[in-house]
């Protein structure tokens, strides 16, 4: 079986963006593919965290994975942190990868303009941490949203440039988008992604968003003059909401233009809300049961936190000996 690895930081509250980015595609992959999915807490804190908050948005985010619908027997659900391995490796990968590379990437640029008073070398070298989490277990496929897609170049860049002076140490990775959702924009602006750090609350529909504050916002969404449901370049409000309800419907553009050709943008509106919501009142539902389960969710933390330990060490190791670090006696 090919391995599959991804990960989500535990910063704020996920969006739908996250949810028909990733989250969703996760779920429909766990059958083909060993997985690997993986909080990202050390990543969390290149952005200054509350402590206290942050360890109860990782269990959250732990949470709502298995809300999601991601089998936590059948698939590793764990902490970045609880596997040292993704820190040790990170370090070999650091000595890997150009400064050049790094001042290239589009995400520390943004982030550094946002955080200008806290641009951290761990802001820096955060893409060198993504690829030794990808890297560790072999993976063959990542599944992630488009904003991601220039981390998953660096990764591979890094992996070949390992592999032409070592031999084949690593497994290069392929990203994998979804066919709609790759890209959620904000509901506010919609030619800007849809983002947890959004200050306006009616940007982003978050995955803890009850039914009636779904229903508002996207009757709230900005869209155009013309009331015709189309899909296309020169209507990006109408064309977002068409590729939520179609990334949760499944449905081509083409026939979600049927549906609504006789329809304003008010019924459309509406619709696209009713599809999120039911998608979305299942897995809060899940994450209430989950919350009242303490000793189920240890147990799969403790669990899973082992089998990653295991797979991580293997690559670890065959790392280290090829970098010329002395064999342990
Ligand atoms: P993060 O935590 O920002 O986002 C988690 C996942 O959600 C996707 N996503 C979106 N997809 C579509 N539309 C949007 N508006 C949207 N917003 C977010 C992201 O693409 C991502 O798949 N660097 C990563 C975390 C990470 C990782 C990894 C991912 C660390 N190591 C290894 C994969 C493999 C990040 O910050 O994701």
């Amino acid at each position: 079986k090919k391995t599959l690895f991804s990960g989500m930081q535990a910063t704020g509250t996920l969006t739908l963006g996250n949810y028909l980015g990733a989250l969703k595609n996760w779920v429909v992959l766990e059958e083909e593919y060993d997985c690997f999915y993986c909080v990202v807490d050390l990543h969390s804190i290149t952005v200054r965290q509350d402590p206290a908050q942050l360890r109860k948005r990782a269990r959250d985010l732990l949470m709502l994975y298995i809300a999601a619908g991601i089998n936590p027997e059948k698939n590793c659900l764990y902490y970045q942190s609880h596997v040292s391995a993704h820190a040790e490796l990170s370090w070999i990968l650091n000595c890997f990868t150009y400064m050049g590379e790094l001042n290239r990437m589009t995400q520390f640029k943004d982030k550094s303009e946002k955080h200008s008073d806290n641009i951290n070398a761990g802001l820096f070298t955060y893409p060198v941490l993504m690829a030794a989490d990808i890297l560790l277990f072999q993976s063959d496929v990542v599944p992630v949203g488009a904003d991601q897609k220039q981390h998953l170049e660096i990764t591979r860049d890094i992996a070949q440039r390992f592999n032409g002076i070592y031999g084949d140490v690593f497994t290069i990775p392929e990203p994998y988008f979804g066919k709609a959702g790759a890209r959620v924009m904000s509901l506010q602006e919609p030619t800007k992604k849809m983002s947890k750090s959004d200050e306006n609350p009616n940007a982003g529909i978050l995955l803890t968003d009850k039914p009636d504050v779904i229903i508002k916002k996207f009757k709230r969404a900005v869209t155009d003059s013309d009331n015709q449901v189309i899909y296309s370049e020169d209507k990006p409000g109408i064309r977002n909401l068409m590729d939520i309800y179609m990334a949760i419907t499944g449905s081509s553009a083409a026939e979600v233009e049927k549906e609504f050709e006789n329809s304003g943008y008010g019924d459309f509106k509406v619709a696209v809300g009713e599809s999120v919501i039911s998608v979305l009142k299942p897995l809060q539902d899940r994450f209430d049961d989950l919350s009242k389960n303490k000793d189920y969710i240890d147990g799969i933390i403790k669990t899973n936190a082992e089998k990653a330990n295991y797979a991580a060490g293997k690559t670890l190791r065959k790392v280290q000996r090829k970098v010329g670090f002395p064999d342990r006696i």
